[in-house]
């Protein structure tokens, strides 16, 4: 897992972004299932609102974006089947549907101020499998069976 405060710090001494997080959210979602992330505390008016994640590597995606909250999302490609990027003025909403565990890792919301990315909030999203819960079932089946 990534170090938040450290990737920050460095995209922070890179000028690549200022960073006003007043969230952080830890979430966690079973495989295959659905989840959505928010970001909250936009000023009232908000523009140019994004979401991006962070990969293993150096990169960061990005997913989404809404020119204004009442535009619709710009999913990128590689995202559209999964994702769906919504507002209702003071929040913004990215769903994913059918959660695999590529999905896991660190997601931020923010806003392009003048050319200037301003993150607002951070999303740490925990993909859990399925894996671990069959072989329970299936624990629990074998000691069923047993009993008879
Ligand atoms: C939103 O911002 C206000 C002040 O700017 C702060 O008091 C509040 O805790 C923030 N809410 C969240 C959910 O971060
Ligand atoms: C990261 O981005 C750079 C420049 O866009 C690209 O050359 C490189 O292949 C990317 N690395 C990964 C791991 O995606
Ligand atoms: C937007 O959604 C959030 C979370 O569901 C809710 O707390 C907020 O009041 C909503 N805002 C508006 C303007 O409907
Ligand atoms: C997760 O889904 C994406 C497509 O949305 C796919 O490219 C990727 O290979 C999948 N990862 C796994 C581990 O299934």
């Amino acid at each position: 897992m990534v170090n938040l405060t450290v990737v920050l710090a460095v995209l922070y001494t890179l000028s690549l972004i200022s960073v006003s997080l007043s969230e952080f959210h830890t979430v966690k979602v079973q495989l295959e299932g659905e989840v959505t992330l928010q970001c909250s505390n936009f000023s009232t008016l908000i523009s140019h609102i994004f979401w991006f994640k962070l990969n293993d590597g150096p990169n960061a995606t990005v997913i989404s974006s809404m020119l204004t909250p009442e535009v619709n999302a710009m999913i990128k490609n590689g995202f559209k089947d999964r994702f769906l990027m919504t507002s209702n003025i003071t929040h913004v909403f990215l769903n994913i549907k059918n959660v695999n565990s590529s999905d896991s890792g660190l997601y931020f919301c923010g806003n392009n101020k003048d050319g200037s990315a301003v993150i607002v909030g951070a999303t740490c999203l925990q993909v859990y499998g399925k894996i671990i819960q069959k072989n329970i079932h299936k624990l629990l089946l074998k000691a069923l069976l047993d009993n008879y």
